[in-house]
């Protein structure tokens, strides 16, 4: 890590494009900013700070590119057990990507540290800010598969309906390569689709 980050006081949004462009692979970097665009233009959408889910986006990938070994350990040091999660290993630099934010970034806003935290699984009962970037991580303009434009608009239109239809392509993508799904993300759509079937039903 290096010295020029000052532990304490909550980075800025140029510390931590500094940090992103010196740290990360170019193509990281091009989607974290694709994920802050999407957010941003959300957020004002729906009516909240677009400057703190701005942050929340650009820290999100932020450990994306460290291996398991390191992942789990740097978990353990703040200690933290990954538990499940060291079944699917690639959900790790969320919950560790939080713990950075905190104790590097000096990041103190909760909502901003459970919008980093559960960006890859998930949860039951997301706010707003957590609704925002986990759809934001699909829908940025670098992403192009089946559906995603009408993902987009989904997006804008439903947030609740755009989360369901996110957890429920990532979790087909996880079954067709044999990958674990977390018990989270089962929770998530189980409670989204309750929401979103409410919602229907008015
Ligand atoms: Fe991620
Ligand atoms: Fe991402």
């Amino acid at each position: 890590m290096s010295m020029n980050y000052t532990v304490g006081k909550p980075w800025s949004k140029k510390d931590l494009l500094d940090y992103l462009n010196h740290h990360l692979k170019e193509s990281r970097v091009r989607h974290i900013l694709g994920v802050a665009q999407a957010a941003k233009e959300l957020s004002k959408l729906y009516g909240i700070d677009p400057d703190k889910v701005e942050r929340a986006a650009l820290y999100h990938d932020i450990l994306k590119d460290k291996d398991k070994i390191w992942l789990v350990s740097y978990m353990r040091q703040h200690g933290e057990e990954p538990g499940e999660g060291l079944l699917a290993w690639k959900t790790l630099h969320a919950p560790a990507g939080s713990i950075f934010a905190k104790e590097v970034g000096g990041e103190r806003d909760e909502e901003t540290l459970n919008a980093i935290r559960y960006h890859t699984t998930g949860r039951p009962g997301m706010s707003l800010a957590e609704k925002i970037i986990f759809v934001s991580d699909y829908i940025e303009e670098g992403r192009d598969f089946d559906g995603v434009e009408q993902l987009r608009t989904l997006a804008r239109k439903d947030l609740d309906q755009a989360v369901l239809a996110s957890l429920l392509s990532s979790i087909s993508y996880l079954k067709k390569r044999n990958d674990h799904v977390m018990t989270q993300s089962l929770e998530a759509v189980a409670y989204y689709t309750e929401v979103t079937e409410r919602k229907d039903a008015k």
